[in-house]
């Protein structure tokens, strides 16, 4: 069998191997070969099912691709380099083993719309794939929220001391930012998850397919719309990496914190001995180098979404060679995604806190100074006058070396005649934690709820995930 390209007829003589090589996509696309078997038999079943094809050469055609699907699991199948791409390889083995039946696979379609069927149902498995690794990173921050409801820590604003806060009420703001990826990923695959398989070149068929039918046996939603759009379509491609971009920018606010927090000068944190790492010529160091490949990943993560905006941006209608470079940036982001998710859950599950240090560096900063403005305006001072009258006590303090509930009611009462006995009532910092009470804030009591409403948001996404699971799983359970 001579393996020329598919589109040979046209040309006196074959493309240089430079072109070839130049041209191919194999080392990047033959990851979808599952996907493009797996589209062949839907497309072949539609074709003989409408009389385009006899059964019998469905039933040449299928008992192939199955084989083929079994090889592929094996890890066997064997591409061959100089078939441009994997469409080119399977279409090619199919012609090699049942003949004539295998050269009639391509009624009806094109690579245009064959590639972007293969992406989207690979982006689909992805993106469940993500949305469990996101939710076992979750259930990890909330095994640390319910231990932690009273653990108290210094909160941060542009990384000074601000206010005091709980290390559950802090992983449950990480908690929320990855619900929400989740919720990305969702919307998105609602977009991904819709079948262009028979838009053919760009302007659909003179065949009567049945394109709704090829969608369902794929497991896809619907059809999408209009074949221009369906082959040219890569908005879906856009909006995952845009959302894995997300999600590892969480991941790297996570890290910045760990490699942080693990510093002598922090001491919050220590990461367990497996998730470390060492150093050449140190003896005593312990570094934290995962929280840091992770950090810096996701510059490689957010240069490859960029890569996709600017690879669609002016890119005429429809299918332009140019789209064949979609593929690498989008794997590589879900290669980083993945791992990063899955070893940063375990850094998390392992990881243990100091609440003595966390504590103890609530002394410092004057993390209660609100509360005290706060209570003037509970004395009928208002706010920015009891917020100007604090500063001046704070910088007393500071002058001084004493801490606000050091000061006593003569220095207070220096600064306003409304200071009284009871301000000792809102200095303690476990007070100013336990008195914000306020919807979302740091209380123990809010903290509780924001922990009992987070458990029910991982109820309803594993649920919404697992719908979409068993959806593809039936597809396949009929197709295959
Ligand atoms: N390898 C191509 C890609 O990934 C498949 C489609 C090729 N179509 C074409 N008309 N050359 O986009």
């Amino acid at each position: 069998m001579d393996r020329r390209a598919l589109w040979s007829g046209r040309f006196e003589k074959g493309p240089s191997s430079s072109t070839l090589s130049f041209t191919s996509s194999l080392s990047v696309d033959e990851r979808l070969a599952w996907y493009d078997v797996v589209g062949s038999i839907a497309h072949a079943r539609m074709l003989a099912r409408q009389g385009i094809i006899r059964p019998k050469d469905e039933r040449l055609l299928v008992s192939c691709l199955k084989r083929l699907i079994k090889k592929i699991e094996k890890g066997e199948l064997e591409l061959c380099e100089d078939l441009e791409d994997v469409h080119t390889n399977i279409e090619f083995i199919l012609t090699n083993e049942v003949g004539e039946a295998g050269s009639k696979i391509h009624t009806a379609r094109s690579r245009n719309d064959q590639v972007v069927t293969d992406l989207r149902m690979a982006l689909r498995d992805s993106v469940l794939e993500i949305v469990d690794s996101i939710i076992s990173m979750q259930t990890a921050l909330l095994k640390i929220a319910e231990n932690n409801l009273t653990t108290i820590m210094p909160g941060f604003t542009h990384m000074q001391h601000a206010q005091p806060i709980t290390l559950a009420h802090h992983m449950m703001a990480h908690f929320y930012k990855l619900a929400r990826d989740t919720e990305r990923f969702f919307d998105a695959y609602a977009r991904i998850n819709v079948c262009p398989l028979g838009s053919a070149a760009l302007a659909g068929t003179t065949f009567n397919i049945d394109r709704k039918y090829v969608s369902d046996l794929l497991g896809f939603y619907r059809p999408c719309e209009n074949s221009v759009d369906g082959v040219s379509d890569r908005d879906f491609v856009a909006e995952y990496a845009f959302a894995a971009s997300l999600t590892m920018i969480h991941l790297s606010s996570i890290c910045e914190e760990l490699v942080l927090w693990t510093t002598p000068e922090f001491a919050f944190a220590e990461m367990d001995d497996k998730y470390s790492t060492g150093s050449s010529i140190m003896p005593q160091k312990k570094n934290p180098d995962v929280a840091e490949l992770i950090r810096g990943r996701t510059g490689g993560t957010i240069g490859n979404l960029v890569s996709l905006l600017v690879l669609l941006k002016g890119l005429p209608m429809a299918y332009n060679r140019d789209l064949q470079e979609d593929k690498s940036p989008v794997l590589e982001i879900t290669d980083t995604l993945v791992p990063s998710l899955e070893i940063l859950t375990e850094v998390i599950e392992t990881i243990r806190f100091d609440s003595d240090e966390m504590e103890e560096k609530t002394k410092n900063g004057f993390l209660n100074a609100t509360d005290l403005a706060d209570y003037l305006v509970t004395k009928g001072v208002p706010f920015r006058t009891a917020h100007e009258i604090v500063g001046k006590v704070v910088r007393y303090a500071l002058k001084n070396k004493k801490r606000l509930e050091d000061l006593s009611m003569k220095e207070l009462r220096n600064f306003h005649d409304r200071f009284d006995e009871d301000v000792s009532e809102v200095l303690p910092i476990l007070k100013c934690i336990e008195r914000r009470r306020s919807y979302g804030g740091t209380a123990p009591e809010a903290v509780k709820t924001q922990i009992d409403q987070g458990y029910l948001v991982l109820r309803k996404q594993r649920g919404r995930a697992r719908n979409m699971r068993e959806k593809i799983d039936e597809a396949w359970k009929t197709l295959l």
